[in-house]
């Protein structure tokens, strides 16, 4: 099924993990594709694979951290295709610290503050500009949040504050274009199997002088379903709340966790 044909897609951080199953998503419904990321060789093996799969994509190098890479990331997927109806608000930052609260620096907090919620509001700043200049107007926007914004990490306080600001930045904005038919909603993550977990697990690991699995079973315990997602998991609820199956969804959250948060809801 094609349900996405001819529509345009923008994924940030769609190199890698949850951002690549999604572009690859995005493109199996029939949409063309434009991934964003520092590292432009990983983005090119992904565009690559959708090619190989008869879609469309390109990779643009673009840093969340800089607004004006932000702003021209937009404007490239404008000028490329004359119109934006998805975007997928999705990297972040995978080289936070663990620091109890007292113990960040002013640096981190202000590097993470603009790598993962500044970014995330630039993002959504260029790309509703563009939905609402186009005929017809509207699209739709999914952010990537995650279940420590629902309830905040011990060891990840300023991480957890910029996935709560995503929520909140969510909602807000969801309410204010819903009249122009832009439907604005969050990805909450439970826990996924991409490089970003493995490089979170292998620094508990490391903290506690334990292996690495002994952290994933210790994972697994507190996930009902037993066992970590695979990406295209997460890719499948991104891709849906973007198609006219989600028409009547804005400002929601979509937890997807496997039930790691059902009791605490
Ligand atoms: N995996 C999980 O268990 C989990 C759980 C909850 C929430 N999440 C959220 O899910 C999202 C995707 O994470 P993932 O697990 O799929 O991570 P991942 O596999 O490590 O991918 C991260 C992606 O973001 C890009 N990126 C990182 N910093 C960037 C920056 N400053 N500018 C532009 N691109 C940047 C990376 O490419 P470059 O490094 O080349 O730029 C890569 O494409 C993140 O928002 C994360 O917080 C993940």
């Amino acid at each position: 099924m094609h349900r996405l044909t001819g529509k345009v897609a923008l994924v940030t951080g769609g190199s890698s993990g949850i951002g690549r199953a999604s572009a690859v998503a995005f493109a199996h419904e029939g949409a063309k594709v434009m991934l964003a990321a520092r590292g432009i060789d990983r983005g090119e093996r992904v565009a690559h694979e959708v090619q190989v799969a008869g879609g469309e994509a390109q990779i643009v190098r673009a840093d969340m951290s800089s607004p004006s890479d932000i702003e021209a990331l937009v404007e490239r997927a404008w000028d490329l295709h004359g119109r934006l109806d998805f975007a997928f608000n999705n990297a972040a930052s995978t080289e936070a610290k663990l620091s109890r609260t007292a113990d960040v620096t002013e640096e981190e907090f202000d590097r993470l503050m603009a790598a993962n919620l500044k970014s995330v509001w630039l993002c959504m700043k260029h790309e509703i500009l563009a939905m609402l200049r186009q005929q017809p107007q509207g699209g739709a926007i999914v952010n990537t949040s995650s279940v420590n914004g629902l309830g905040g990490a011990r060891m990840g306080a300023v991480y957890s504050a910029t996935k709560s600001g995503i929520l909140a930045l969510t909602k807000s904005a969801a309410q204010e274009y819903a009249r122009e038919g832009i439907r604005i909603n969050a990805l909450v993550a439970g826990a996924f199997q991409t490089p970003m977990l493995v490089s979170a697990m292998d620094s508990i690991a490391g903290a506690q002088g334990i292996a690495r699995d002994a952290i994933e079973a210790q994972y697994c315990q507190f996930i009902p379903q037993g066992r970590i997602g695979r990406p295209e998991e997460a890719a499948e609820a991104v891709v849906w709340l973007c198609s006219d199956a989600a028409s009547y969804m804005t400002g929601h959250s979509m937890i997807v966790d496997g039930g790691m948060t059902a009791s605490m809801r």
